[in-house]
């Protein structure tokens, strides 16, 4: 049987995933795709922790680059991360015409225009599979199953850390804080969790869906971006007490000319799919113009679930290889439409405020009244029982408004001396 010679670069917990993958799956593999991935070396700084998969010794090296260059070697797998060395090494084995799969998102989602490029330039494919969502296939299907669709809409789950800590928050009434340092011991955190509870991983990914749905690169630092930190369990009660359960979500719509990009807690209906993922599950519902809505569900990190498809990333670029097909798929196909992305002050949706005011007569009348002069119409309403300081929380619920008249009246809000902040403002999905 036909081989190709695959070298990895990156030993850590992914790499030794894919190792173990190859290792017990590598005959399946073959069998499935008639020509055999062989496993020709693996890079690392470090050679010597034992990754407890029975890799030989022969196998491992400290030299990314002798691995790149080697003649047996067909196929580069890099698993380092970031966006330093990860990036170099991608661009060498790119201009030497070897394929390349990689799991590196916010590579891609800061530097992808470049690296799309260079692989259209040498012709030589570049799979990102395990970028977006771990085990769950969804830049296959974006790809490929859904490709004679027109994307109206992706909205997804996309960070297991912070859905973990916001399932947690919910089910068990637990502060933020006690289940980030769960989730930490745990070890799915990314090293820094700034990254996953801050809003910027689920940011990275979304800006890869949304290049892969409009067919061009999405500039990472003009998305919003908020994450889960300032999240109180007062909001996480009242949301519920509405209908609703609080999601990080990364929500990429299509308007006419223009996309929007955004990351943020946000209201999901307690009946919506959405809304029923929990724990370190990630998912992600598509809405396009034929398929109508599809979802895609999995765990969205860990070893043998990211392995997976990067083995899939592997067995299509060794099918292509053994085909004389590189870019049989190109990384990002162009659509031939040029969207912008659209300002986060231009979005409309419906809100949830919750809003500390002093229980005075006409403070309701005060605040409903500016939230009129900006257009926003209230769609529901509770007014809670003073607590002992004489503070009522008004919480509301309003019709679809603008970003940029919710800005300009909770600003007006803000300046009204019987308004304790901080006022609180979720969006809600439009699902
Ligand atoms: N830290 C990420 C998460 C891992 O929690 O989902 C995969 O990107």
């Amino acid at each position: 049987m036909q081989t190709v010679g695959v070298g990895i670069i990156g030993f850590g917990t992914v790499g030794a995933g894919v190792v173990e993958g190859l290792l017990h799956n590598g005959d399946l593999l073959a069998q499935r795709l008639g020509v055999k991935p062989v496993l020709k070396g693996v890079a690392d700084l470090d050679i010597e922790t034992d990754r407890g998969i029975g890799l030989s010794p022969e196998m491992l090296t400290t030299d990314a680059q002798a691995l790149i260059d080697r003649e047996d070697v067909d196929i580069i797998v890099e698993l380092i991360g970031g966006t330093g060395i990860a990036r170099t090494f991608i661009e060498q084995a790119l201009k030497k015409g070897k394929p390349v799969v990689t799991a590196n998102k916010k590579l891609l989602a800061e530097y992808g225009e470049s690296l799309y490029a260079l692989s259209r330039a040498y012709h030589t494919d570049l799979h990102f599979g395990a970028s977006v969502g771990g085990g769950i296939p969804i830049i296959r299907a974006l790809r490929e199953g859904l490709a004679g669709n027109r994307i109206l809409a992706i909205q997804g789950i996309l960070n297991g850390t912070s859905n973990y800590i916001l399932t947690r928050m919910e089910q068990e009434g637990l502060p933020f804080e006690t289940v980030l340092e769960d989730a930490q011991r745990l070890g799915f955190a990314e090293a820094d969790p700034a990254l996953d509870i801050d809003g910027y991983d689920t940011a990275h990914k979304a800006v890869i869906l949304a290049s892969l749905a409009y067919g061009k690169a999405f500039e990472l630092h003009k998305v919003h971006v908020e994450g889960i930190r300032r999240l109180v369990r007062t909001d996480v009660e009242q949301a519920a007490t509405l209908g609703y359960r609080i999601k990080l979500l990364g929500i990429i719509r299509r308007d006419i000319d223009s996309v929007e990009i955004r990351v943020a807690p946000t209201l999901v209906p307690q009946n919506s799919m959405l809304a029923s993922v929990n724990g370190v599950f990630n998912a992600v519902m598509v809405e396009s113009d034929l398929a109508d809505h599809t979802m895609y569900y999995g765990r969205g990190a860990g070893r043998l679930p990211t392995a997976s498809t990067v083995l899939a990333d592997i067995a299509d670029t060794a099918r292509n290889l053994a085909m004389d097909a590189m870019m049989r798929v190109p990384p990002i196909p162009p659509t031939g439409e040029s969207l912008q992305l659209k300002s986060i002050e231009d979005i409309r949706c419906r809100y949830y405020l919750r809003i500390l005011v002093d229980d005075q007569p006409g403070v309701l009348a005060k605040i409903t009244g500016l939230l009129a002069k900006h257009d926003i119409s209230i769609e529901s309403f509770i007014q809670k029982r003073p607590d002992i300081q004489g503070d009522a929380a008004l919480v509301i619920v309003t019709h679809e408004a603008l970003e940029s008249d919710m800005n300009a009246a909770l600003a007006a809000i803000a300046e009204f001396s019987i308004v304790k902040p901080p006022t609180v403002r979720l969006r809600i999905a439009t699902i």
